[in-house]
């Protein structure tokens, strides 16, 4: 594998093959068992938005896996002030072995891919956010023992999450509905991917999409970058809630992810957040599991 630019990418059996390496690390993890894949290699990791789960469990990764993370925020950086992202590319790959980048459009991932020649890894975009992703399949995994046939459901915003979750989960043989509101459906890049798959299906009403649903889960009804338009999206997603009566729709032993940070009482309730907390923080865990064997993937020496 060259780079994590996005799911879309990437065939079923590669998402599962990093998802079976991510569970062999987190044993070795577990029992204390090194694995310094990455011994001597470097990570450059751009951020021009907040984090706290990506930026630790990737700097944790690395240091667990032998390499050495550098934090690398835009605002100190010449990219902040206007250096293109073609020159950026072509002077980094020339000191790190790999970047990962979290920003606002895809295209600039894209670019750093076509204009560096070191791996890059998507750590979220407004268009996906592919590790999550991963992470969110792993954790599934782990509670129902495999992902073909199980129903998952998305209640919220056509974005980064909702994207991400149709493409991975149908390259996984899950069945996959969402619910949005009008105005806020996937892009057309997604639906063209996803519409005529009959595992696919889209509502506007929440309820119709939580029938029957083996795990529900949502994301912020305003995601970074949007926070001018909090309060309209307010009224655009008011009742896109994962609630205890929407619960009562889905499998009675459904499971609830959130990739956090979550906001109570918008897009999900304390109470099932609270009921589904294990599940949630399990999913948080995986991160670094998931984007551990991620970097070992794309820059380790060997193919895993
Ligand atoms: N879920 C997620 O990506 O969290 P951070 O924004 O804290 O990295
Ligand atoms: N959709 C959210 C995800 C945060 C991890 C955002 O882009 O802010």
């Amino acid at each position: 594998m060259k780079h994590l630019l996005k799911l879309l990418d990437l065939s079923g059996e590669e998402i599962i093959s990093i998802l079976n390496l991510a569970d062999q690390l987190k044993y070795e993890n577990k029992h204390h068992i090194p694995h310094p894949l990455l011994a001597g290699k470097t990570l450059g990791m751009i951020f021009e938005k907040a984090s706290t789960r990506t930026r630790v469990s990737f700097e944790v990764g690395m240091n667990q896996l032998g390499g050495t993370p550098l934090f690398l925020s835009s605002g100190d950086m010449q990219i902040g002030r206007g250096e293109p992202v073609e020159d950026t590319a072509r002077v980094l790959s020339r000191y790190l072995d790999g970047i990962m980048i979290r920003t606002y459009s895809q295209e600039e991932v894209e670019n750093l891919a076509k204009f560096g020649n070191i791996p890059i890894i998507n750590g979220l975009t407004d268009f996906c956010h592919p590790c999550q992703v991963l992470a969110d399949l792993m954790t599934i995994r782990e509670y129902k023992g495999s992902l073909n046939g199980l129903k998952m459901c998305f209640i919220g915003d056509g974005n980064n999450m909702m994207n991400s979750l149709i493409v991975g989960g149908l390259k996984c043989g899950m069945q996959v509905s969402v619910a949005c509101p009008e105005g806020y459906r996937p892009p057309k890049v997604i639906l063209d991917f996803a519409e005529g798959n009959p595992d696919f299906s889209m509502f506007e009403k929440p309820e119709e999409a939580a029938k029957d649903a083996d795990v529900l889960i949502t994301d912020v009804w305003a995601s970074m970058g949007q926070e001018g338009e909090a309060e309209k999206r307010k009224k655009a997603f008011a009742g896109y809630q994962i609630n205890d009566s929407l619960m009562a729709l889905a499998k009675p032993d459904a499971m609830v992810l959130h990739c956090l940070p979550a906001h109570r009482g918008e897009e999900i309730t304390a109470e099932v957040f609270e009921k589904h907390a294990k599940e949630i923080f399990d999913e948080a865990e995986n991160r670094l599991h998931a984007q551990k064997a991620v970097l070992v993937k794309v820059l380790g020496d060997e193919e895993e």
